[in-house]
């Protein structure tokens, strides 16, 4: 008997583990000098998927993440993560919660004046009483993980820009967090490693059930990993599904911002133009 003819490229099966939401994001606004940045965000994330948040440079999505983790408080609006409004929480109990969570900053964020390990074991330190050994196995582990081994003595200032990226990493992963927030894991990496990055976020997912959520610029990369994705644009959600929907979707946002257009609704800001002439003058 013949069977069904094999299908070229079988498609990632888009994961929703559980309909538990560990991030409910409600009309969230944030302004700086009275310029709107976010302008009533509303988002969830359920337990375990990879999330990816997209959108044009400057659109507000590192300070959409800087929101989440309690570190912008909105000048409206509520953030729930794990079931706590983060912004309502009293130092200790926000404490416990902060274990729970982890952040790959964009910058990567390392303090130049500790080795590469000490930078890793920082949460560590700061949220448990492991004696040193046991701190000192775990850094091993969170490097051999980002394929740093090796690099625990060195300075941030000895190693490369994508390996301070992975060191974040290894430091956002030290604790074993539920969540983890990515701000552009593949910026300034080579495609290999950015494919090794792109491999543990899906790894810690499906794996070990972990919350990704990821903002990226990479598309490749996005369509990749996402199980789900959204798109912001002039401090709002305009878009939201599934790569297969984002990557068929009529919306004229979305399709110039995947196919890296020009020309369509996405401005560029006039003060970058002016930057850009200034540079040519
Ligand atoms: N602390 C701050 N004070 C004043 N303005 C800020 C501050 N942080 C961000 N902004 C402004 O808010 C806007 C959004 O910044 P944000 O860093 O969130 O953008 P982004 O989407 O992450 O951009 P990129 O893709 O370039 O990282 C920008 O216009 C930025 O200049
Ligand atoms: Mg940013």
């Amino acid at each position: 008997m013949q069977g069904a003819p094999p299908q070229v490229t079988a498609p990632r099966k888009r994961r929703r583990l559980t309909d538990e939401v560990v991030i409910d994001v409600r009309d969230v606004h944030v302004s700086y000098d009275e310029r709107s940045i976010l302008a009533g965000i509303n988002l969830v994330a359920y337990r375990g998927e990879i999330l990816v948040i997209m959108g044009g440079s400057g659109c507000g999505k590192s300070t959409l993440l800087r929101s989440i983790v309690g570190a912008e408080e909105p000048l409206k609006g509520s953030v729930q993560m794990l079931g706590e409004e983060i912004y309502k929480l009293e130092e200790a109990p926000l404490n416990t919660l902060r274990k729970r969570f982890g952040i790959l900053f964009q910058s990567g964020a390392l303090y130049n004046s500790m080795s590469v390990g000490e930078n890793v074991a920082l949460p560590l330190r700061e949220h448990t009483d492991l004696d040193d050994e046991i701190i000192r196995i775990m850094v091993k582990m969170k490097l051999e993980l980002v394929g740093l081994r090796d690099f625990e003595n060195l300075r941030p200032a000895q190693i490369s820009g994508g390996m301070k990226k992975r060191v974040g990493l290894a430091r956002a992963l030290a604790l074993d967090p539920e969540i983890i927030f990515y701000d552009e894991p593949g910026a300034g990496l080579d495609p290999v490693v950015a494919g090794v990055i792109d491999k543990l976020i899906m790894d810690l997912s499906q794996k070990v059930g972990v919350t990704s959520i990821v903002v990226t610029h990479e598309m490749g990369s996005a369509f990749r990993i996402a199980d789900r994705m959204i798109m912001l644009h002039e401090g709002r959600v305009v878009a939201e599904g599934t790569p297969e929907e984002m990557r068929t979707s009529t919306h004229p946002l979305v399709k110039q911002f995947i196919n890296g257009e020009p020309d369509g609704p996405i401005p560029l800001r006039r003060s970058r133009i002016d930057y850009a002439e200034d540079l040519l003058a």
